[in-house]
């Protein structure tokens, strides 16, 4: 059985995405920021502030590399997955892949009161714009994208995951 893997920038909508697609199919949800933090024992802020990007990064990389071995799970990854081709690639190899899209306003309008990422500390607007123009491309390159942007209600897009995986795995 596949798994689904959420992919997509900062405040697209993974996680509360990700609870409702488990809600309604029974697949568990794996929350890969979740699972650094409790292993590392900490916050991701304190794992950057103490060990730096690349150290999460590698953490990120291990925990990708185990979970696309396990199978009938919904992964909900962070948002840096993209930047390590091999993470896309070993979660193809069994599962759905889908990358959700959001244009800097809306991504804005969603992470406004977070002080819980550390990549945004600071001028929000701008580490938004700058971040996601530089990570653009490789979001679009997921094959299959949805475009939340303005979307109100996480929903429809949970939906339109579960007729993807449906229609793939029937
Ligand atoms: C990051 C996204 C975060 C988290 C970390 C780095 C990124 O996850 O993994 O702060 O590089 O885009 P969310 O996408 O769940 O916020």
């Amino acid at each position: 059985m596949q798994n689904i893997v959420l992919v997509g920038f900062m405040g697209t909508g993974k996680t509360t995405v990700g609870k409702l697609v488990a809600e309604q199919t029974g697949m568990p949800l794996l929350d890969m920021d979740s699972i650094i933090v409790e292993r590392a024992g900490k916050s991701i802020n304190d794992i950057f502030a103490d060990d730096g990007e690349p150290h999460f990064r590698s953490l990120e990389r291990d925990l990708a590399r185990e979970l696309s071995l396990t199978e009938g799970n919904i992964i909900s990854t962070g948002g840096g997955i993209v930047l390590n081709p091999d993470n896309i690639a070993d979660f193809e190899k069994n599962g759905l892949v889908v990358c959700l899209l959001a244009d800097a306003e809306t991504v804005l309008d969603r992470v406004r009161h977070d002080t819980a990422r550390p990549l945004l500390a600071g001028d929000k607007e701008k580490k938004i714009i700058e971040l996601l123009e530089s990570r653009k491309p490789l979001y679009e390159s997921i094959s299959h994208c949805i475009d939340t942007s303005g979307r109100p209600s996480p929903v429809p897009t949970a939906q339109e995951i579960i007729d993807l995986y449906r229609s793939n795995n029937s």
